[in-house]
């Protein structure tokens, strides 16, 4: 368990750690290249460890300096049968991509399995598509949940109009589209991260993007490439909201993804009164990459309406402590999402916060939250939920007594240095305890 405490101010630069959805994608994408991908900057987190061991052990040539988190992945000799089940753990990303590459592998039998918050999440929405190209995909709940067996086999494109707004099921059905017959398109309901489609152009795979429709063609070698992965802005999202809710604070967070398609948290708290800025902004491997300037703001209540969720998705639980701290209602809508991913999201920070003293009303698809309210200190559970506990910290920084927060060692999953870096720029306000 570990204690925070408050700070007034959070002062300084910083790196955060390499994106993790673009580093799942530079690992996949790299399995398929003739000569390979080298990234610097590759997540740290255990998420994307786990995509590399399911690759390994289907015969990639994986190469790590964890010193300078460089990752190299080949598959000399194609991908090969995995002789285990494959364990994706906590990583929806990785289960959800795996399926879309094993299923157009010619007669390859794999089972993919995940630790038990992956084994409660949907999985139908990724096996459904995929089977409509031909996959044979079955398991638990009739291919809803996993452990899921696939058996590879030559798939048909075709256009898959997606029933909710996924990029990681896009990301499946682009990735069995590229050694399908035909061209193969995905249309989706409003507009997600797009990193897969803009790694794909990097990588020179012939793309054709248009409006909320992306078609990719059998594509039969892909050359490689070697890029820095720019800094991920979920992880940045913790410090945005962490500076613009104490008091006398002054941080830049430096080389940050600023994908349009992931930053809809700034855009809400532009709304909601922040003082930022982006600066220096430059491309790295067709991404774009800035840094992040913030100071304490007076925030107000807004409202989240469902067209903006999908951009910030993964930002809703630090986005709910920063509504504690402004003044009047915010309202988010249109989240449900939000309880399927590692933890209920919404039940996990309604409870949280409300230990703490907020007024929070759990929604069905969302919250509603008065501010502005001085917080107490008290106890939070992670749930096992990497943002349910990094969100809980930054609570914390404003509470008016010490708030200890249990399993918080679940924020290795995409943040493994992130008490390390809370400790940088606050100076004081950690300490670990027992009980
Ligand atoms: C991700 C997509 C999002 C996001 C997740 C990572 C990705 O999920 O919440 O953390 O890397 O594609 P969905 O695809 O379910 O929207």
């Amino acid at each position: 368990m570990i204690e925070i405490n408050s700070t007034s101010r959070i002062k300084g630069e910083i790196y955060v750690p390499g994106d993790k959805s673009i580093s799942h994608r530079a690992a996949f994408l790299g399995a398929l290249t003739r000569d390979g991908v080298e990234v610097s900057n590759f997540s740290p987190g255990q998420d994307c460890a786990s995509t590399l061991a399911c690759l390994e052990a289907m015969g990639c040539a994986v190469e790590q300096d964890k010193a300078f988190n460089t990752v190299k992945i080949k598959a000399p000799t194609g991908l090969k049968e995995p002789k285990d089940v494959l364990d994706a753990k906590n990583s929806g990303t990785t289960a959800r991509l795996l399926l879309g590459l094993l299923s157009g592998i010619p007669n390859l039998f794999a089972v993919v399995t995940g630790d038990e918050s992956l084994k409660r999440r949907p999985m139908g929405r990724v096996v459904k598509p995929l089977v409509a190209m031909g996959a044979k995909i079955d398991g638990r709940e009739f291919g809803e949940r996993l452990p899921l067996a696939v058996r590879g086999r030559k798939l048909s494109g075709g256009v898959h109009a997606l029933q909710v707004a996924s990029a990681q099921v896009k990301t499946a059905i682009l990735l069995a589209g590229l050694g399908a017959q035909g061209a193969t398109s995905v249309i989706e309901p409003s507009p997600t991260r797009d990193h897969t489609e803009i790694m794909l152009e990097y990588l020179g795979v012939p793309i054709l993007k248009d409006g909320l429709r992306v078609t990719v063609y059998p594509t039969s070698s892909i050359p490689g490439g070697s890029w820095r992965i720019p800094g991920d802005f979920s992880a940045a999202a913790f410090w945005i909201v962490a500076a613009a809710i104490t008091a006398e604070s002054e941080l830049r967070i430096k080389e940050v993804n600023v994908n349009p398609t992931r930053t809809g948290l700034l855009g809400v708290l532009e709304r909601m009164g922040l003082d930022y800025a982006i600066e220096d902004e430059t491309l790295s491997g067709g991404e774009r990459m800035a840094t992040v300037a913030v100071r304490s703001s007076r925030l107000k209540g807004t409202t989240v309406s469902p067209e903006e969720v999908p951009s910030l998705i993964d930002e809703l639980p630090v986005l709910a402590v920063a509504a504690t701290q402004a003044e009047g209602i915010t309202e988010i809508r249109g989240a449900r999402e939000l309880r399927v991913k590692e933890s209920d999201r919404i039940h996990a920070m309604a409870i949280n916060l409300k230990a703490l003293g907020a007024q929070i009303q759990e929604t069905d698809d969302g919250w509603i939250i008065e501010g502005r309210t001085t917080l107490s200190g008290g106890r939070a559970k992670s749930f096992g939920d990497h943002r349910v506990a990094m969100a809980m910290a930054v609570a914390g920084l404003v509470a008016t007594g010490p708030v200890r927060i249990e399993d918080e060692e679940c924020v290795s999953i995409s943040y493994p240095g992130f008490f390390d870096d809370l400790t940088k720029l606050t100076q004081t306000c950690l300490k670990e305890v027992s009980s």
